[in-house]
C-alpha cells in the first residue's frame, strides 16, 4: 500500500519527502510507527529552526550585544552572625511551606549522559563512595527524610525521556521507591536531528527518524501533558495542593533538595523562578552565568558565552560574570501555568555525531560533527519571571556533578567530595577522622539521607569520639 497521499504532499512542502524513501521495504507496523512519528514533527516549527539555526551563516543569534551584559545582583551566602540569624528566619518560610505540604520536587533525568559513557539512565550510576547506592537512590532518600522532618511527605516528579522512561520506572520500582510515598515518571518530547549542511531530518533507521530528547525546558510542557487518564502532574499538583517546585538535575548527589533556606527566600521576595549560583572558579568553568541584559536577569550557557565576556575581571581581579549556575531552582506551579499557555521558550541549537540510513540504506557512523540537534533550556524562563532571587550557595558542599567518565566532574571527584563533606559532618559531631596531606577525607565515607539529612541531625545522633577507621557507610 502507498503513503497517504496527504502525508506525502505534507513532507514535500516542508522538503521533507526522503522520510519515506524505505517505505516499500517497511512491514505494516514499521510503517505505522514511520507514520506516527512524522506526524508527531512540527514541520511549521522545524522549517523556520532549520532555517534560522542550521541554513544561515551567523545561525544562533540569542546572544545580546556584549556591552548589555553585565553582573547581576545576588544574595550572597550570610558572612555575619546577623546575617546567619536572618537567614536561620527566612528558613522558617520555607520550612512552613513544607509543612503545610505545598512543596513538590522535579528531578530531571531524561538527558543521554554521552560524556559519562554509562549505558542506561544516569541515574542508576553507583556513585555512593562506600556501598555503590545510586544517584536515585540518594535523591529519593533525601526526599523521604524531609518528608519526615517536616511532617508531610513530599511527592516527586522524574521527568525522563522515551529513551530510559521504561529503564527508569523499573528501577525505582526495584527499589520500592526507595520509600517515597508518591513518584510520578513522566516523559520528555522529542526532537529530530537534521544533516547540518542540508537541514534534512536524519533516519535512524529505514523506518525510523532520529529523535533525541528536546532539551530539560521541555520539562515545562511535559509537566502540562495529560496521561492515559487525562490528568497532567500540574493537575495533579493543583489537586494536591503543591504550590512551589524545588527543581534540580538528577547528576549532583550534593543537592539540597527542598532547601527551606531557598525556598524562605524565593517565597519571601515573592519569586516564581529563583536560582542557586556559585563563584565560578576559571572562564572557561563549563557553568551557565546568569547576567543582566538591560536589568533583566538572564542566563548565557557557557557553550555560548564569548571569551571576551566569560574573561572580563573586577578591579579586585574576580570574574566579572561570576556567578554560575548549578541547575537547581524553584519555580512557582503558576508560573509554569502561564509560561505554558503564553510562551514557547527559544531553541537553542547543538552540533553532535549522529548515525544515520544513507540514501542508498547503509548505516553511516560519522566520525565528525554532522548533525544538528534542538533543545530548549528551563533556564531560559528567568526573564519571563516577574520576580526571581539569585541566591549564592555553598560550592564545596552543595555541587560536585557526575558528567565525565574521568577527570574532573567524575566517579572519582564525586565520591572523594562526598566523603570530604561527610567527614566534615562526622568532625562537628566530634569524631576523629583521618585526611589526607591535602585536607580531605582519607577513607571513603558514605552516610544515608535517611540516618542524618545534615551536619546537624548527624551530631544529634552519633556519640562523641567516635573514630574512623576505615571505609565507613552509615545508615
Ligand atoms: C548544565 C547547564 C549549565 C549548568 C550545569 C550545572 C544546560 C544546557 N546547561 O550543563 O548551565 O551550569 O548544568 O551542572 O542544562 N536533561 C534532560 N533532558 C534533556 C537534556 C538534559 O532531562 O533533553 C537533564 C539531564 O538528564 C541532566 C541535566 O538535564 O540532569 C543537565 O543536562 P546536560 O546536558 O548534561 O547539561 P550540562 O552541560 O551538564
Amino acid at each position: 500500500m502507498p503513503p497517504d497521499p496527504e502525508l506525502v504532499t505534507y513532507l514535500k512542502l516542508h522538503g521533507q519527502e526522503h522520510l519515506l524513501r524505505f517505505w516499500e521495504e517497511l512491514d505494516s507496523v514499521a510503517r505505522g510507527n514511520l507514520v506516527r512519528e512524522i506526524r508527531s514533527l512540527d514541520l511549521d516549527r522545524l522549517d523556520s529552526l532549520i532555517h534560522s539555526l542550521v541554513l544561515t551563516e551567523n545561525g544562533d543569534s540569542s546572544l545580546p550585544p556584549i556591552d548589555r551584559v553585565k553582573p547581576i545582583d545576588v544574595r550572597r551566602l550570610p558572612r555575619t552572625d546577623a546575617e546567619r540569624v536572618a537567614r536561620r528566619q527566612v528558613a522558617e518560610i520555607g520550612a512552613a511551606a513544607l509543612a503545610a505540604g505545598e512543596v513538590g520536587v522535579v528531578l530531571v533525568a531524561g538527558g543521554s549522559g554521552t560524556r559519562l559513557g554509562f549505558e542506561g539512565p544516569k541515574g542508576t550510576y553507583p556513585i555512593g563512595a562506600v556501598t555503590g547506592s545510586s544517584l536515585f537512590q540518594i535523591h529519593a532518600e533525601k526526599i523521604v527524610a524531609a518528608g519526615k522532618r517536616y511532617g508531610k511527605p513530599i511527592p516527586l516528579y522524574v521527568m525522563t525521556s522515551p529513551e530510559n522512561n521504561q529503564s527508569t520506572s523499573d528501577f525505582f520500582a526495584t527499589h520500592k521507591n526507595f520509600g517515597l510515598s508518591h513518584v510520578r515518571f513522566f516523559v520528555q518530547g522529542q526532537m529530530p536531528a537534521v544533516d547540518q549542511s542540508t537541514g534534512k531530518v536524519l533516519l535512524a533507521g529505514a523506518g525510523q527518524i532520529a529523535l533525541s530528547p528536546d532539551g530539560h525546558g521541555g520539562t515545562l510542557k511535559a509537566l502540562a501533558q495529560p496521561d492515559q487518564s487525562g490528568v497532567s502532574c500540574l493537575d495533579e499538583m493543583r489537586n494536591l495542593g503543591i504550590r512551589t517546585l524545588s527543581y534540580f538535575q538528577v547528576d549532583n548527589p550534593l543537592v539540597r533538595i527542598a532547601d527551606p533556606a531557598f525556598l524562605g527566600l524565593h517565597r519571601q521576595a515573592g519569586a516564581e523562578m529563583s536560582f542557586k549560583v556559585i563563584e565560578k572558579q576559571f572562564p572557561e568553568e563549563k557553568l551557565g552565568v546568569v547576567v543582566s541584559v538591560d536589568g533583566i536577569a538572564q542566563v548565557i550557557e557557557y557553550s555560548d558565552l564569548p571569551p571576551v565576556l566569560a574573561e572580563r575581571r573586577e578591579p579586585e581581579g574576580g570574574l566579572e560574570l561570576w556567578a554560575g549556575s548549578i541547575a537547581v531552582h524553584i519555580l512557582e506551579r503558576s508560573f509554569i501555568e502561564r509560561l505554558v499557555s503564553e510562551h514557547s521558550l527559544p531553541y537553542h541549537r547543538a552540533f553532535k555525531k549522529v548515525a544515520y540510513i544513507n540514501d542508498s540504506g547503509t548505516l553511516v557512523k560519522p566520525s565528525t560533527l554532522n548533525a544538528v540537534k534542538f533543545e530548549t533550556f528551563i533556564f531560559d524562563a528567568l526573564p519571563l519571571a516577574e520576580r526571581s532571587v539569585l541566591a549564592e550557595s555553598n560550592r564545596s558542599i552543595e555541587f560536585e556533578p557526575l558528567k565525565n567518565a574521568t577527570g574532573p566532574d567524575s566517579p572519582v571527584t564525586v565520591r572523594q567530595q562526598m566523603s570530604n563533606v561527610f567527614a566534615d559532618w562526622l568532625e562537628g559531631a566530634g569524631a576523629i577522622v583521618p585526611r589526607k596531606p591535602d585536607g580531605s577525607s582519607e577513607f571513603a565515607i558514605e552516610i544515608s539521607p535517611l540516618y542524618a539529612l545534615d551536619a546537624v541531625e548527624l551530631k544529634s545522633k552519633l556519640a562523641p569520639g567516635f573514630v574512623v577507621e576505615g571505609p565507613l557507610a552509615i545508615r
